[in-house]
């Protein structure tokens, strides 16, 4: 069991109204409480903070408003008594601009590290073929070489006047793409990557790892009908995006990572269409580039809904991937998962569904500080109150990820005990007052209890940590029921609708005995033929003794 967390958000230890790595450290305890196996801590390097960390400007520091370095050491050390691993965030598509590396490249084009970021002359706006969307960059005559668009909106090529030369940079203008055809920059990076393993932590989330190269010819990406949230023309990233170069890197990788002892790990951020391109970031049967892609689509496919059919297909085709899954419903770019799959109404009963889904399946779980709460996306209503940027430059459409990294809510007090500074950087969500881990550690029924649960059981249950997940019902619209085998299997029955619902006979038909349920009716009943599932409502069995 993996959570991520946003070091901006967690714990403020010296009330500057920002979470830092000394907050991370206070809070172990409740990590270890709630059976977390690993964090994953968003990068917490000196940067500029434009894309709030992911703009990195040294890869081999503290940023000074997270702590330092040894503040980091005394966060791994104390970890691990709590038997915590510690997993860094790696940005390697990107530096920020204000990186020495980038600050050294952007002076001339005959420095000694001129090649380490992508660099293009761009063409003459009046050549053939330039795109009325190219046009809008113009510099003295030149426009960008081709039409690709940065995720967070416009033309992806930013003109340098001392290089008279455009720079690619698929994120925003400040987060500079490194050249990863420069055998430099692999060095530097793989060298950046040793300097925290040496120091202790158990791996890395690979950001943004399917970009790292682009076309050599620099071919257009082919246009979609109509345009995004920043008002840009749709493009599918057939040039710019998912380049078969980068397995070659993450091949080197791993077998620099495998030459450490005690089981390093790496994950990547992989959105991927279908869970069979999952395969190639396995390395395929070799199995010798990611242990952990991660399966988004679960939780994030575009037609993602609480609905039993949309999780029998996506979760089965979870277990089709070559080596361990590793599912994810909630991340810091996302909407909470609690919002996006809940009706406004029975928001906590459909999030202990998904807390199920999370934690039966046969997969490495991840989650997201603060979604074990409850925690809900709070957007801000006003566009001067955004910090992200594509919420500034896409307002209404978009408005920016602020609301799923708003502070961690531990208490009903002030600032939910984040901070001690009531200016925090964003605003505590007001529904703080219920919503937070004193208060619902306090709950039996809790949604906080329910994650402990089950993450408890999972820990100490064979079948939930190790067996095979089959799904025993094909057809039913309403209820999920799926078994995990082992020489003691567990039958796990989840009702998506908002109605009772009968269980089918035919699934198993020995006494059960309840290993965990979401009402407590359901505890004392032995028998699954016949039994009733209340709207919602979550029943883990054995088959008595
Ligand atoms: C990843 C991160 C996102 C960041 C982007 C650029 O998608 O999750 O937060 O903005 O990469 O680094």
């Amino acid at each position: 069991m993996i959570e991520e967390i946003y070091p901006r958000s967690f714990g403020d230890s010296n009330g500057d109204g920002v979470g830092d790595l000394n907050g991370i450290t206070q809070h172990l305890d409740y990590l270890q409480t709630l059976g977390i196996d690993a964090i994953w801590i968003a990068p917490m390097y000196p940067s500029p903070q434009v894309d709030f960390g992911y703009d990195i400007a040294d890869y081999e520091r503290v940023d000074p408003q997270y702590g330092s370095l040894a503040d980091f050491d005394a966060l791994l050390r104390a970890a691990k008594k709590h038997h915590i691993r510690i997993i860094l965030d790696m940005v390697l598509n990107h530096t920020s601009d204000r990186h020495a590396w980038f600050v050294e490249s952007a002076s001339s084009r005959d420095n000694p590290k001129a090649d380490w970021y992508v660099w293009n002359d761009g063409v003459a706006a009046g050549a053939p073929g330039v795109t009325a969307f190219q046009k809008r960059f113009e510099h003295d005559g030149k426009v960008p070489p081709n039409n690709w668009e940065s995720v967070f909106g416009g033309s992806a090529w930013e003109w340098v006047p001392a290089r008279r030369q455009f720079y690619y940079h698929r994120f925003y203008r400040q987060q500079p793409d490194l050249n990863w055809r420069n055998p430099a920059v692999e060095h530097a990076m793989f060298g950046a990557m040793r300097f925290w393993l040496d120091r202790g932590v158990a791996g890395f989330r690979l950001d943004a790892i399917s970009t790292l190269f682009e076309d050599p010819q620099l071919r257009n990406d082919p246009q979609r009908p109509g345009t995004n949230a920043q008002g840009d023309p749709n493009l599918s990233t057939r040039y710019s995006d998912n380049l078969p170069e980068v397995h070659d890197v993450i091949r080197r990788m791993r077998a620099m990572v495998d030459k450490y002892p005690g089981d390093r790990v790496l994950i990547g951020e992989t959105y991927t269409a279908d869970v069979a391109d999952l395969d190639t970031w396995y390395g395929g049967s070799r199995r010798d580039e990611l242990q952990l892609p991660m399966n988004m689509l679960p939780g994030f496919g575009w037609r993602a809904k609480f609905d039993a059919g949309w999780f029998r297909k996506t979760l089965e085709g979870a277990q089709t991937v070559p080596g361990q899954p590793l599912i994810v419903f909630d991340n810091h770019d996302n909407p909470r998962s609690i919002d996006r799959f809940g009706d406004g109404r029975h928001d906590v009963q459909r999030a202990k569904a998904i807390a199920t889904l999370l934690l039966t399946s046969r997969a490495t779980a991840l989650t997201y500080y603060g979604a074990p709460l409850g925690m809900t996306t709070a957007t801000p209503a006003r566009k001067e109150d955004v910090r992200d940027p594509i919420g500034i430059t896409g307002w209404p459409k978009e408005k920016g990820r602020d609301g799923e990294r708003t502070p961690m809510q531990w208490t009903p007090g002030p600032q939910a005990g984040f901070s001690t500074n009531p200016r925090t950087w964003l605003p505590v969500n007001p529904n703080h007052v219920t919503v937070n881990v004193q208060t619902e550690l306090a709950e039996p029924g809790s949604l906080l209890n329910w994650y402990r649960k089950l993450i408890a059981l999972r820990r100490s249950n064979p079948a939930l940590r190790d067996g095979d997940m089959t799904f025993l019902d094909r057809t039913d619209p309403d209820v999920l029921v799926y078994r995990r085998g082992g020489a003691h299997p567990v039958t796990v029955l989840v009702n998506f609708s908002g109605m009772p619902q009968k269980v089918k006979t035919g699934i198993v038909q020995r006494a059960v005995r309840t290993l965990a349920a979401t009402d407590p009716a359901l505890a004392n009943t032995t028998t699954l033929d016949g039994a009733t599932l209340p709207a919602y409502a979550t029943w883990i069995v054995t088959p008595a003794k």
